[in-house]
Order: C-alpha cells, then structure tokens, then sequence
C-alpha cells in the first residue's frame, strides 16, 4: 500500500505524521511511504533521515495527497479541501463537532475519513487522544502561568507564591488526561489546584494518586460557579467524546472572576467549554472577554514538536500497519478502528458529530456494507 505524508500547513503547526522510525517500519512491512519534502524538518527530522529510512520525498503537496492512504496531524484546513476524494482514506485529527465546514467537505468528496480522536478501545480509552492530552495538560498550566504576568495582561500573580504570600489558585474543569496531567504540573509549581468532574471514579481516582495535595469537586453548576470565582487560572479540560464540550462557564459566570485571570480552554477543539472562548493561533494566542484573559489554541502541541511528533507517531503506527495491510479488513477487525470512521462515501458515520452539527448519520456497519463488509 502507498502512504502519504503531507507537511502540515495549519499556522505554527511543526508536528508531522510519522517519525523516520514509524516509516521504516512501513517499509519494512512492505508499504511505500511518500513524505513531502520538509516535512519533518520542525520535529527535527530532515529529508535525509527520512530516505535513510526507506521514505520517497516528494517535492510537493499534492504529491503526497495522491496516495490512497494519508496520515496527517491536524484536520485538513481549506487549501487543502481540494486534496479529498472518494477513493481517499484520511487518517489523521478531524474534530468534525465542531467543524461544519470541514464535514460538509468530506462528505461531499466521499472521503473515507477515520478521525484519531475517536479511535476507542472497548475500556472506553481514546488510544490516539492520549498522547497529545498529555502534552495539552502539561502546558495548560506553563501557558497559563505565564499569561498570568501582567505585561501580558494577567493578573501578576506567580502560581507557587513565595513564602509569605498565598500561592495562586488553578481550577480544572475536566479530570481525564488532560485535566490530570495538569494537575500534575500545577501542584508542581506550587499552585492550589481544584480539579472537577462529572465521574466520581475519577474524582475517587484523582483523591488516591494526589491525595492532599489537590481538591476534588463534583461537577455541577453551583460547584463551578463558586469555584471560579477564586480562580487565578482556569484550565478547561471536559470532553464529551467525539460531540461539543458543554459549556460550562457562561457569560454571566464570567463576569465572577478575578480581572486579569486567565482561562486556558484546552477544549477549543471541540467547541471549548467557555462559552467566552474561541479558537486561536499559536500566532496571536490570546483575547480579553470581561477583563478575562482567554487561550484558545486549537494544536497546542504543535508548540513543542520534538517531544508531540514522536508520542503521537508512536500510538499511531500499530493503527497505520492495520489499515496499510488491508484498510477494509482492518476496518471490519479493529473495533478501536471502526469507532474511528467519521465519514465513508458520503455518509455521516460518528453519531455525536451528527447530533452536533444536525446531519443525519449511519452506524459504520451500515455504510460499510457498500464493500460487503459485514462488522
Ligand atoms: N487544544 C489542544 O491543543 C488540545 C490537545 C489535546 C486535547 N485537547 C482536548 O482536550 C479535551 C480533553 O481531552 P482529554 O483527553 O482529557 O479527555 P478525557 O476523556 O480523558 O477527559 C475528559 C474528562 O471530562 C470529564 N467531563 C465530561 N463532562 C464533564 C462536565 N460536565 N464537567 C466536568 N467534567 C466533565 C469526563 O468525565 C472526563 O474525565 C478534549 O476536548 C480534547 O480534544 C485539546
């Protein structure tokens, strides 16, 4: 099977696909990897290591677009809306919920289109969400930590205080991975860290592995509502999989908090879970809402390449092995897989994007039967 690697053009996005070592094991499983020139030169891998490794470089986009099989990072922006087609699999982060105009460009293409974030293991786990919730969660608190300072227009607080003086507080919406990892790293630098969620296993969870050193809470209106009205920095971290995160800070709600508090919504990606809050670039990060600093980067690990490039690479390629060997198959074997498929041939097939935008879905093993594929 041939595999395309396109470079990612999305602003400030540095991540790519598959590492040097995920290609070679391509190649070594008898596949041809067609890697776009320079595309790995931001994580730290240049043209040349990949050929070491068995790649064709290609000296342009549409080059590696044309194989029927494209691995990508983040979803496809608009230029690259041209790229899709019907006998196209795309296996890549799509956040559809919260991208009408992305979904709309799928299906009217025909695009099979297999969305990493929705990839799930039978235990509920999202495999391909992890790593990069991982790296997300760690650079909530050191993005929000420095947007804190006041020539940036926080509020000048230092989030670990100093001895003598109150250590600012962190609150936590969402304790899955990205809410943990951030925890992780708030308790770090000394913050008073909240963290709260809708689970109490998880709650129950996040008590043994913090212990004292972090404070749980129930999730509910009440709860949140007084929660931030204490906060220095806000870390939004909810995730309904595959549908729009609820928004659980409103307008009013806002108007509670601290001048020059900051809000990290890592979960702009799926449509965030401040309702002040939108998408923003790695190029112009930041916004004020009611004297509220907002960020709302949608590829937050597109910052840090060396490290989000190869934990992302690494989960990917048992998946990319699977639907190189044989994609229909794979798609017929691999639950983790079939809960992946967003779109085929022009069907919705992920029912928490159709309740999202209003378009009527399909379960994959009825759009799969086009290939006479019973799942
Ligand atoms: N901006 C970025 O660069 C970036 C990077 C990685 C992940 N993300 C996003 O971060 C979000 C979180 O991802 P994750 O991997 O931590 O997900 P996860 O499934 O591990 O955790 C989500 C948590 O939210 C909790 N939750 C659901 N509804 C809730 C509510 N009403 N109140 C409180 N908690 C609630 C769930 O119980 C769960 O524990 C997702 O939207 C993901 O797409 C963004």
């Amino acid at each position: 099977m041939d595999i395309g690697i396109p470079k990612e053009i999305k602003p400030h996005e540095y991540r790519v696909s598959a590492t040097p070592g995920a290609v070679k094991a391509l190649v070594l499983s008898g596949h041809r990897v067609f890697v776009e020139s320079t595309a790995g030169v931001a994580s730290g891998f240049p043209d040349s290591i990949y050929q070491e490794q068995g790649a064709v470089i290609v000296p342009n986009a549409a080059e590696a677009w044309n194989q029927p099989i494209v691995i990508k990072v983040k979803e496809p922006v608009e230029q690259e809306y041209a790229y899709l087609r019907e006998d196209l699999l795309l296996f890549t982060y799509l956040h559809l919920a919260a991208d009408r105009p992305l979904t709309e460009a799928l299906l009217a293409a025909g695009t099979t289109g297999i969305a990493y974030e929705t990839v799930q293991r039978v235990d509920g786990s999202l495999p391909l969400l992890t790593p990069m919730s991982e790296v997300a969660g760690r650079m909530a608190p050191q993005v929000g930590a420095y947007h804190l300072e006041k020539f940036l227009g926080g509020r000048g607080v230092l989030l670990g205080g100093v001895p003598g003086v109150q250590a600012g507080n962190v609150v936590i919406l969402g304790g899955g991975v990205v809410g943990t990892n951030a925890a992780k790293i708030a308790i770090g630098l000394g913050a008073q860290v909240t963290i709260l969620d809708i689970s109490h296993d998880r709650l129950q969870y996040l008590d043994d592995i913090f212990g004292g050193r972090l404070q749980s809470l129930a999730s509910n209106p009440a709860n949140i509502a007084e929660a931030i009205q204490g906060a220095d920095l806000l870390i939004g971290a909810v995730l309904v999989p595959g549908g729009r995160a609820p928004q659980l800070v409103t307008r009013e709600m806002l108007k509670t908090m601290k001048p020059g508090c900051v809000i990290v919504d890592v979960a702009v990606d799926q449509g965030g879970c401040i309702e002040s809050s939108h998408p923003t670039t790695h190029d112009d990060p930041t916004f004020v809402v009611d004297e509220v600093v907002h960020y709302g980067v949608t590829n937050m690990p597109g910052a840090v390449p060396h490290t989000s490039t190869t934990a992302l690479s690494n989960q990917t390629l048992p998946y990319v092995l699977k639907l190189a060997g044989n994609q229909w198959s794979a798609l017929r074997n691999d639950r983790d897989l079939q809960m992946g498929l967003n779109t085929y041939r022009g069907q919705l097939t992920y029912s928490a994007v159709g309740e999202a935008l209003g378009i009527d879905t399909v379960a994959p093993s009825q759009a799969l039967e086009h290939e006479g594929i019973t799942v």
